[in-house]
């Protein structure tokens, strides 16, 4: 299928660092499982992770190795655009637009940012009450119809789907409306240590999150030191939060339902369980990482494919905001 007749997709994360094995699960496996069948955008957005207090030094590493991570998940920059949103033009243009069309009221009832405004003790920036506008531009920006994300993020698709329709109805058809797409399957890896929470980067006890990069020895000891239920029985149930955690985490990586590990560990111990998910996510990760390394290596080579998405997405970039330009009542550049 050429790429004229393919739908959009696009998602985007912030370059928060270290991914974990809930994200990779969770999140980058779904989008890798896009990208043959449609045209896929993928951005790391630079400009929203400047909305809460940072450091521009981490922030330069951060988003370079994260996108040496994603590359190395199998987001393969042959049949995708991955791109840094702060080498676009647009994205904060669309927003100032979208913005003259959003009230107030709207972005301080939206959770996340009561949630995150809450967390804060220093004064809130307007660019934290503003991030789901932008969010919206990412999107509507590239024609999107189709945006994976978890499902926190739903409330801020529902805005952008709102802003589509606003902008079309007060100036003329001009954006499409995207669909949130948030799969079942893969869904909530929890933490090794308290199974039930959700595995976290900001978790205190960091011997429950399974990192990507972390060496395969700390891997297997994470593993094996996996908090374990009462009783023996391998089997998942509410009254074994440990050993599901554990049976889903094998089932994803070895692509065996749990019904299946069920009969396969019957009669065996909780330690068997632990070495046969140790064995499955070494497995799993080991090729990412060394793909990670390489590509971390080699800057130059990184810094090419970024170029070359950010072209991409500068071209239909520009389409759009031209588009919107001419439609909101601004005069052509150079007339
Ligand atoms: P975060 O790291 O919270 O910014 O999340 C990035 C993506 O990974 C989102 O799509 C989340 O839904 C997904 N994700 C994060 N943690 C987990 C987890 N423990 N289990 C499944 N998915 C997760
Ligand atoms: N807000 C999203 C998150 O925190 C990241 C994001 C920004 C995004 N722009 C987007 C996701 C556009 C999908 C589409 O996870």
């Amino acid at each position: 299928m050429s790429n004229d007749n393919k739908k959009i997709v696009l998602t985007c994360a912030q370059p928060t660092g270290k991914l974990h094995l809930g994200n990779y699960l969770g999140a980058v496996k779904n989008w890798v499982a896009l990208l043959k069948d449609h045209e896929c955008f993928f951005g790391i957005v630079d400009m929203h992770a400047i909305t809460m207090p940072y450091v521009p030094a981490d922030l330069r590493r951060s988003t370079l190795e994260c996108a040496a991570q994603y590359i190395a998940c199998g987001l393969d920059p042959k049949d995708c655009h991955i791109f840094i949103q702060s080498q676009v033009t647009g994205h904060a243009e669309l927003a100032w637009i979208l913005s003259c069309l959003t009230p107030v009221g709207q972005l301080q009832r939206m959770t996340q940012f009561k949630d995150k405004s809450n967390k804060q003790n220093e004064s809130i920036s307007s660019g934290l009450l503003y991030y789901p506008v932008l969010m919206a531009a990412d999107i509507l920006l590239y024609n999107t119809d189709i945006v994976p994300v978890g499902h926190d993020q739903k409330q801020h698709i529902e805005l952008t789907r709102d802003l589509a329709e606003k902008f079309n109805s007060h100036y003329s058809e001009t954006f499409k409306v995207p669909e949130a797409y948030i799969p079942k399957v893969g869904a909530r890896i929890m933490s090794l240590q308290n199974p039930e929470n959700k595995m976290s980067k900001s978790d205190p006890n960091q011997n429950g999150t399974l990192y990507l990069l972390d060496d395969p020895k700390i891997l297997r000891k994470k593993i094996m030191s996996a908090v374990t239920d009462s009783g023996s029985e391998i089997v998942a149930s509410e009254e074994k939060p440990g050993i599901t955690n554990l049976l889903n985490i094998l089932s994803v990586a070895s692509n065996t339902t749990v019904k299946d590990l069920e009969k396969q560990f019957q009669g065996l111990g909780y330690a068997d369980l632990k070495k046969a998910v140790a064995d499955a996510v070494t497995k799993m990760f080991t090729p990412i990482r060394k793909k990670y390394n390489q590509l971390i290596a080699d800057k130059n080579y990184l810094n090419e494919i970024l170029k070359n998405g950010a072209d991409a997405a500068q071209k239909k970039a520009y389409r759009t905001l031209s588009k919107v330009y001419r439609k909101s009542g601004y005069l052509e550049r150079g007339k």
